[in-house]
């Protein structure tokens, strides 16, 4: 099976890497981080904003639009890309992770996720097959595996029974997309058990995917054992494909992340934050409502070009927050997801120029304020 990717570096000193994943909608200059647009939107952004950040490529959510609007009315409208106005690339989650999360409204058997509409609660049902054609319905340019996710903590009993699962839905969700165009990623799961992603990792290989993710991580464990995990089976994970690693993270997760070989990145983080008014800066995190930026005539970030920062002063930010202001959301969001578009953009030129190590260090130098 031929590759999507293409490794234009390797870092010298660690894992890190450059490359590209190419799409139906464009190529992707990894590392990258996709802003999560579950709802067909990337709540608080145009698509016109997500371009002028430097967003490349943004996440749907097969459960949601699943859900709402439905996948055939998207499919009517020539897919999610005309639908949103985003004529970039779009990965989208298969609903693994949303059914992990709303668990008290799901039951896993063999053949697939039975789950109530967190709407109107009337009853759905999702097999890896159908998670599949939903997602060519929605005709987005990276699609993923259905699969089960585990909690932590779990015992080694629990997470052998949902790794297996997924691994099986694995092969249903490959034999379901027949014609390539539309790339196709496999899941690693595995819980916290080394022996059993690397199985895992072993078994989608066999299968053959288009680029392979870590799933399961960030669900409550230490960022010490996530980081441990992640270095551990980035390792196994095949160095000629696309590695992403979902639902991650902090800034400073990117940054250990990636060390550790990771190419592509998705979280609520940036938008989420942005809308309770918590900022990423060059120096740290910044919480608009204190009172200490009530005149402070400043960008919020003195190293940021974004709109956000071109054109208003903390103060300003901090009354539009205060006064609940719709306006408040788009521009926090603007400066945020600027931030870690920004963050990534740093990331490949370092790596480009073989000081990714170096950069690291100065990344955590610079933070002062938490
Ligand atoms: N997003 C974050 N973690 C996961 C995961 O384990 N599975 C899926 N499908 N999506 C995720
Ligand atoms: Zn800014």
């Amino acid at each position: 099976m031929t590759s999507p990717f293409t490794l234009h570096s390797q870092a010298s000193d660690c894992a890190a890497r450059r490359g590209e994943v190419r799409t139906l909608h464009g190529t992707v200059q990894t590392p990258v981080f996709m802003p999560v647009g579950t709802q067909a939107t990337v709540k608080g952004v145009t698509p016109e904003n997500l371009k002028e950040l430097g967003a490349q490529i943004i996440l749907g959510n097969t459960y949601h639009l699943y859900i709402r609007p439905g996948h055939e009315l998207i499919r009517s409208f020539g897919g999610l890309h005309k639908f949103m106005n985003w004529d970039q690339p779009i990965l989208t989650d298969s609903g693994g992770f949303q059914i992990f999360s709303l668990k008290d409204l799901t039951k896993i058997t063999e053949e697939g996720a039975a789950f109530k509409s967190h709407l109107d609660g009337s009853k759905l049902f999702l097999s890896p097959e159908d998670a599949v054609a939903v997602q060519e319905a929605l005709g987005s340019d990276i699609m993923m595996c259905l699969d089960t996710c585990i909690p932590y903590p779990a015992t080694r009993e629990e997470a052998i029974a949902s790794t297996d699962l997924t691994g099986r839905w694995a092969k249903r969700s490959r034999a379901a997309h027949k014609e390539r165009g539309q790339l196709l990623f496999g899941i690693i799961q595995g819980g916290m058990y080394p022996d059993l992603r690397a199985k895992a990792v072993e078994e989608l290989v066999e299968v053959g995917f288009d680029g392979y993710a870590l799933g399961g991580l960030s669900v409550g464990e230490p960022a010490e054992l996530m980081m441990e995990i992640t270095e551990e089976i980035a390792a196994l994970m095949p160095a000629d494909y696309p590695r992403y690693l979902m639902g991650v993270g902090t800034p400073e997760n990117l940054v250990e992340a990636v060390y550790r070989g990771i190419d592509m990145f998705d979280c609520v983080m940036p938008t989420r934050n942005a809308r309770n008014g918590m900022l990423f800066t060059s120096s740290g995190r910044l919480v608009i409502k204190n009172a200490r930026h009530q005149d402070d005539q400043r960008p919020v970030d003195e190293e940021c070009d974004c709109y956000t920062c071109r054109h208003y002063s903390r103060a300003y930010l901090r009354h539009l927050f205060m006064a609940r202001e719709i306006l408040s959301s788009q521009l926090n969001t603007i400066h945020n997801l600027h931030y870690y578009v920004g963050l990534m953009a740093r990331i490949r030129k370092a790596i480009e120029e073989d000081r990714f190590a170096q950069f690291r260090q100065e990344f955590y130098a610079k933070r002062t304020v938490e």
